[in-house]
Formats: structure tokens, C-alpha cells, sequence
């Protein structure tokens, strides 16, 4: 990038909140933010700086002392009036901590997204900033809420979550009351505002309900959307974009599809989050090729059901067969196939992939003869090659 005045000077956008905050008579926001730029000055090497900041910061009233730091505060939360809970949760990923695989188109869309973020002050400079509004899209599972913790992690910033399936349940009356809290104490700190489940908000149309109540929920969505200052981060995450209308998809200048994971991706996934629990005789080509259509979530949750079998079985890698057989049977249940007995699972397992599943894999993984898995197939043992149907 070439000389900006980001450069000429650095932290402006720190220091247009910290103004923002004296402006509106808004201490905890001038604190929060002036306690953001102590922590930058630091870590750029700038001890000195950072000191008389964060003096400055010891002599406000201690209120406003105890609240500067936004990393580490989680009082004075918005709170439903009603139910007394949480309307946000609040949360500090760290960026190791946060695992995250995403196929490449993806990753660097992410990317230019978190460039934005870092360069804001300076595309501004060039006019060419837009609002920091980023919306996820995809299946179930497919890692959106961790991708929100990645960016959050990536960022060093709180992550503020409000789920917007809870905020819609919770009195329909309240929740514009709700949401205005939400984006009031957001617009306090620096953070990232994480709307998860938004399709709840989009799909309020649709709804049997109050629907004149919803869509004034929705309405009041995105006054407060709009009310935000546009360097203010927010991503929303959903798991239905024809949910949504146009109205809110309009507003969010960076839309990222999360597609369910392709077989290279597959393959990378089965391979990181097995671990040191992967196994020399497993084939991550099969494996990949085999789980196609099924999200990382759920590969997860395979390798981690897969692993403690091997944990309790006194075992330092995961037997291949028993995590086939766990994948063939999570397939059935994403194909809808109802397997109610032992033998329908071997029948199924055996039709799925003969490679693996022999009849004598078989009858050691359900710790039967091969001579009654033959006949549950209706084989003859040792005859593999005939045509199952
Ligand atoms: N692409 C991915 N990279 C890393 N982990 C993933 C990925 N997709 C899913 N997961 C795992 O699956 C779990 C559920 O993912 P999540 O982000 O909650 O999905 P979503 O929000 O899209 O429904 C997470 O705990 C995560 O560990
Ligand atoms: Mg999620």
C-alpha cells in the first residue's frame, strides 16, 4: 500500500471513536476505545505511548476505569427485562485455539474481508472502504460460527454473539427493546457483533405468528444496522440465504457461500482433526471420496466418537474399519435410511463398500461368526466377488 494517511497517522479510527465517545458524553465508549489504543501502541513497541494512555485512562472515575478494557469486561451486558438473560454472549477466541478449513475461494474472500478491517482507515482515505458487514451463508455444519470465531480470534477482538433464533423467541415485544440495547453496548467497544442464526430475523415473513410484530423486529434490525457506524464489524451468519430478503441482504457488502466441503477439503479435514489418532492403514482417499455430502461438523463429530472407541479400547490410533463403519452408518442417517437392527446395519455397511466391509471385517466389528454374516448377506463366506444387490 502505498503512503496513506493511516500511515501519517496511525490509530485514527481509534481515535475518531475515542472523539465519538466525548462527543455523544459517552465515557465508557471514549474509555473502551482509548484502552484499545494503549493495547496497540504496546504492541507496535510504543511503551511510553501506551503508558500515558492508559494513565490518563487511571484517572477517569472509577466506573469508567473498571470498563475500559473490553477485552476482559463482561458486565453490564444488555438484559432482557422479562427473562433477566443475556440478549448477548460474550467471547475471546484466541486464534490458535480456533481451527478452521476452508476451501481456497473461500478463505481468501475471508481474507479481503479482514483486510478491509485492517486498512479500513486507509480505503477510507482512497474511498474505497466499505462497511464492515460480512454475511456467511451455507448448510448446517458447515463451520459458520467457527469462521465468525476465526475472524474474532484473527482480529484480537471480543466476539459478541446474539442468537437471533433466541432473540426472536424471547417476547416478541421486547426483542426491538432488545436489539437496541444490543447494538447501544456495541457500538461501546471494540468488538465484533456476531448476528448468528440471522435467517431467524429473514424468515420472520414466512412466519404464523404475529407477523405485523415480526416484521416490525425486523424493520428495527436494520434502523439499528443502519445506525452503526460503518466501520463497526459485523458478520452475520445463516443457514438459508433465500430466507433472507433483499432488504437485508443489501446490507452487508461482503457475502461468503459455505459450501459443504469438497473432497480435497474432506480429505484435509479427516486428516487434521484425526490428528495423532490417524492410522497408517487408512485410506484418505476412500475416506474423502466416501463422505461426500457430509459437513465438517459432522466429520468431527465422527472422529471424536471414533477416537474414544480407541481410547477405551487401550488403542493410540483409531481402527479404519470402526471409523467406515461410523461414517457409513452417519450416511444412512443423512439419506434418511432407517437401519433399526444390527443386521440391517451389516446389510447396509456390506452394500455400501465391500472393500472394507468383508464378511470377515464384518464379523469381527460386530463380534459375529462369519458363517452368520454370510448368511445375513446372503454371501457364502469367501465368495467376495459375487455381484450384492
Ligand atoms: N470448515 C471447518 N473447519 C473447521 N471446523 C469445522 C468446519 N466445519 C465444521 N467444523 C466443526 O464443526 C463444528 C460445527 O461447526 P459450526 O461452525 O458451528 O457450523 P455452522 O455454524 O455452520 O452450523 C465446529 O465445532 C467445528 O469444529
Ligand atoms: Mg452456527
Amino acid at each position: 500500500m502505498s503512503k496513506t494517511d493511516t500511515q501519517v497517522f496511525p490509530h485514527l479510527s481509534e481515535i475518531l471513536k475515542i472523539i465519538d465517545g466525548a462527543l455523544r458524553a459517552n465515557s465508557s465508549m471514549a474509555a473502551n476505545y482509548a484502552g484499545l489504543l494503549a493495547d496497540k501502541l504496546e504492541q507496535e513497541g510504543n511503551r511510553e505511548q501506551a503508558l500515558r494512555v492508559r494513565e490518563r485512562l487511571a484517572r477517569a472515575p472509577t466506573g469508567i476505569a473498571h470498563a475500559q478494557d473490553a477485552g476482559r469486561i463482561s458486565t453490564g451486558l444488555p438484559i432482557d427485562t422479562e427473562s433477566r438473560m443475556h440478549t448477548v454472549d460474550v467471547s475471546h477466541p484466541m486464534v490458535d485455539a480456533v481451527k478452521l478449513y476452508l476451501p481456497s475461494g473461500v478463505d481468501s474472500r475471508i481474507r479481503e474481508f479482514l483486510n478491509t478491517v485492517r486498512y479500513y482507515d486507509a480505503l477510507q482515505a482512497s474511498e474505497a472502504a466499505s462497511p464492515l458487514r460480512l454475511l456467511i451463508y451455507g448448510a448446517p455444519g458447515t463451520g459458520k460460527t467457527q469462521t465468525a470465531r476465526w475472524i474474532a480470534g484473527e482480529l484480537k477482538l471480543p466476539l459478541l454473539t446474539v442468537r437471533c433464533d433466541t432473540l426472536i423467541s424471547s417476547l416478541l415485544g421486547q426483542t426491538s427493546k432488545n436489539l437496541r440495547q444490543v447494538f447501544e453496548y456495541v457500538e461501546q467497544r471494540p468488538c465484533v457483533l456476531f448476528l448468528d442464526e440471522f435467517d431467524a430475523l429473514g424468515s420472520a415473513r414466512g412466519n404464523e405468528r404475529d407477523v405485523g410484530e415480526l416484521q416490525r423486529v425486523v424493520i428495527s434490525l436494520l434502523q439499528n444496522l443502519d445506525a452503526l457506524s460503518e466501520n463497526t464489524i459485523v458478520v452475520a451468519a445463516s443457514n438459508h440465504d433465500q430466507l433472507l430478503d433483499s432488504a437485508i441482504w443489501r446490507r452487508f457488502p461482503f457475502r461468503v457461500p459455505l459450501p459443504l466441503p469438497d473432497f480435497q477439503l474432506r480429505k484435509e479435514l479427516w486428516k487434521e482433526m484425526l490428528g495423532k489418532f490417524s492410522s497408517s492403514a487408512l485410506d484418505f482417499d476412500l475416506l474423502a471420496e466416501k463422505s461426500e455430502g457430509i459437513s465438517g461438523a459432522l466429520i468431527e463429530q465422527i472422529v471424536l466418537d471414533s477416537k474414544r472407541t480407541a481410547i477405551f479400547a487401550g488403542a493410540t490410533a483409531i481402527d479404519p474399519a470402526e471409523l467406515f463403519k461410523r461414517l457409513g452408518l452417519s450416511l444412512a442417517l443423512v439419506q434418511r435410511v432407517a437401519l433399526p437392527s444390527l443386521e440391517d446395519e451389516i446389510c447396509w455397511l456390506r452394500k455400501w463398500e465391500r472393500k472394507i466391509f468383508s464378511l470377515r471385517e464384518l464379523s469381527r466389528l460386530y463380534s459375529i461368526s462369519i458363517r452368520k454374516v454370510s448368511q445375513l448377506t446372503k454371501e457364502e463366506d469367501g465368495e467376495e466377488k459375487r455381484g450384492h444387490s
